[in-house]
C-alpha cells in the first residue's frame, strides 16, 4: 500500500476509510504490474500535457510500390506471386487478427468481430475472415492456423461466439489475450472499479508482440513451422488475406514488416501518414502531423506525404520475436471512459487518459521495410464508427459496389458507370466462391448454369 500512495497521495484519505480485505483488493490489484512500471506510465501521463518540439528537418516522403508498377514491373510482380504461393504452400504462413480493441466509436454491444457486416446474409466479420482462410485452405491445399488476440473486453464473448458457430470450421484457431493497462484521470490520478480495485483496459494493438510471446503462441508458431504472419485488424471485411503478390514481394525484399497502404483522399483524412524521417520509415498519427506537411504537395499537385496506412501487415515471426523483448513507447489518448470515484459513485463516461501501444512503432526497427499501394475500393474499408465515414453503411456499401464492379468486368450487365451505386444490385459473393476479381472471373466462367437475376443473388 505504500507504493499506492507513494504515486497516488491523494487517495490516502480515501484509503484510511477501506477495512482489510478492501485494503487487501486493493493493493493485490494494484500489483499486476510491477511499481517499476507503474511510475514510468506515472511520468508518461503527466509528459501527456507538455508542448512537444518536433523537429521535422530531414523528413521525406517513402518509397512505395504503386499500383502503377504492378505493369511496369510485371515480371517482379508475376514471380513475386509465384514465390508467395510457394510460401504459403509450404504452411510458412498464419493469420493474425488483432480484435482486443474496445470499439468505443461503434458502439457495439459485443466484440466488433460479431458485427453483422455482409449487406445480404449478414455474416459477422469473424465468419468473413474464416471463410477467406478457409477459401485459401482449399484453393491451396494447406491447413490455415489462424490466431486471434483478444482482451478481457472481448474474449469471452469471442470464445462463445466461436464455440457456438463451431468454431467456423477453423480446425486451427488459436485464441490468445494481450495485457493490461491502467487508465489516468486527466488530473493523474489511476482509474478505479468499484471492489476497489484498479481498471485495468487493453494494453493497445502495439501489446501483440508481448502477447505472442507471454501466450506462447510465438512457441506454437516456430513448432508448425510459421515463419510470417499476416497481420489485419478486426474490422476490415474487404482485406485480402495472404495475398500472394505481397507475400512474395515481402520476401522478396526480405523485410520484417511490410504494409499495405492507401493514397490518402486529401490532406484532411484522419489517417496514419508513413514519413522517412532521415533512413528511418515511420508512421505518423493524422494528429501528430504538423499542419502545413499534411497539406504539403509535390510538383504535379499531389500530397507528399500521401500514404496512409490500413493496417495491413506481414510481419517475420523472427521480427516478433525480437520486438517482444523491447520496449515500445506508449501513447496517450484522451477518450471518454467510465469509471468509479473512491466514494463508489460510477462517474459518467469523462475525458480520461488512455495509455495504449501501437503496432506501427516496430517499425524503426524492422529491417527492409516495405509499402505497397492498394486499391482502396477493392481492399479497404474498416468499420470504426456508428455513423458516417468508415461506418457500416459505407463498408457494406463497399463490398456491394466491389462486387457489381466484378460483375461489371465480366461483361456483365451490371454498368456501374451510369448507375449510382444507390442503384447497384444488392447481392452477395461469399469468400469461398471469390475473393478478388481474378478468381471470381474463374468462378464465373466456370458455372455452367449462370443465375441471371443479380438483385439478391448469393455465390458460395
Ligand atoms: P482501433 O484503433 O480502431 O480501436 O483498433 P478500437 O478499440 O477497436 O476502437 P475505438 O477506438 O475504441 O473506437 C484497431 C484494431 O486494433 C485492435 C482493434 O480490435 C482493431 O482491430 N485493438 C485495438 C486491439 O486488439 N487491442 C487494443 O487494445 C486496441
Amino acid at each position: 500500500m505504500r507504493n499506492f500512495l507513494q504515486l497516488f497521495p491523494e487517495l490516502r484519505t480515501w484509503v484510511q476509510t477501506l477495512d482489510p480485505e478492501q485494503t487487501h483488493r486493493l493493493c493485490k490489484s494494484f500489483e499486476k504490474i510491477p511499481f517499476r512500471e507503474w511510475q514510468a506510465l506515472k511520468i508518461a501521463s503527466q509528459k501527456a500535457f507538455e508542448k512537444k518540439s518536433l523537429s521535422v528537418k530531414r523528413w521525406t516522403q517513402p518509397a512505395c510500390f504503386m499500383l502503377q508498377d504492378r505493369q511496369i514491373q510485371s515480371t517482379l510482380w508475376q514471380q513475386a506471386e509465384s514465390r508467395g504461393v510457394q510460401h504459403l504452400r509450404h504452411g510458412k504462413v498464419a493469420a493474425l487478427t488483432v480484435a482486443g480493441g474496445l470499439g468505443a466509436r461503434l458502439g457495439f454491444p459485443g466484440p466488433k468481430g460479431l458485427v453483422p457486416v455482409t449487406p445480404l446474409k449478414r455474416k459477422t466479420l469473424f465468419q468473413v475472415f474464416a471463410e477467406k482462410l478457409r477459401s485459401i485452405e482449399r484453393l491451396h491445399g494447406v491447413r490455415m492456423h489462424w490466431f486471434i488476440m483478444t482482451s478481457s473486453d472481448t474474449h469471452e464473448a469471442t470464445h462463445e461466439a466461436f464455440q457456438k458457430n463451431h468454431w467456423y470450421d477453423m480446425q486451427y484457431l488459436h485464441l490468445f489475450q494481450q495485457g493490461e493497462i491502467p487508465a489516468f484521470t486527466t488530473d493523474g490520478t489511476c482509474l478505479l472499479t468499484h471492489g476497489p480495485s484498479i481498471n485495468y483496459y487493453p494494453d493497445g494493438h502495439g501489446g501483440v508482440f508481448k502477447a505472442l510471446a507471454s501466450t506462447g503462441c510465438l512457441d506454437k508458431m516456430s513448432a508448425y513451422g510459421i515463419e510470417t504472419l499476416n497481420y489485419f485488424q478486426v474490422d476490415n471485411p474487404l482485406v485480402y488475406v495472404c495475398d500472394c503478390h505481397f507475400l512474395g514481394l515481402h520476401l522478396d525484399r526480405v523485410s520484417d514488416f511490410s504494409t499495405k497502404v492507401v493514397a490518402k483522399t486529401g490532406a484532411d483524412e484522419n489517417v496514419g501518414v508513413f514519413v522517412n524521417k532521415g533512413d528511418v520509415l515511420q508512421l505518423l498519427e493524422y494528429s501528430e502531423m504538423p499542419e502545413y506537411l499534411s497539406v504539403k504537395k509535390t510538383r504535379d499537385g499531389q500530397l507528399y506525404f500521401k500514404w496512409g496506412n490500413t493496417a495491413m501487415h506481414l510481419i517475420q515471426r523472427s521480427f516478433v520475436e525480437a520486438m517482444a523483448k523491447k520496449k515500445l513507447p506508449i501513447h496517450i489518448t484522451h477518450k471518454a471512459m467510465q469509471y468509479w470515484n473512491p466514494l463508489g459513485q460510477s462517474q459518467g463516461a469523462t475525458s480520461c487518459q488512455k495509455l495504449e501501444y501501437f503496432i506501427f512503432d516496430a517499425l524503426p526497427f524492422a529491417k527492409n521495410p516495405l509499402l505497397i499501394e492498394i486499391d482502396r475500393k477493392e481492399e479497404f474499408s474498416p468499420v470504426k464508427n456508428a455513423q458516417g465515414q468508415d461506418s457500416l453503411d459505407t463498408c457494406r456499401r463497399d463490398q456491394i459496389s466491389r462486387w457489381n464492379r466484378w460483375f461489371a468486368n465480366c461483361g456483365l450487365n451490371v454498368d456501374l458507370n451510369d448507375k449510382e451505386i444507390n442503384n447497384a444490385y444488392c447481392l452477395e459473393v461469399s469468400p469461398l466462391f471469390a475473393d478478388d476479381y481474378t478468381s471470381f472471373k474463374k468462378m464465373w466462367n466456370a458455372l455452367v448454369i449462370k443465375p441471371n437475376c443479380f438483385e439478391n443473388l448469393y455465390l458460395e
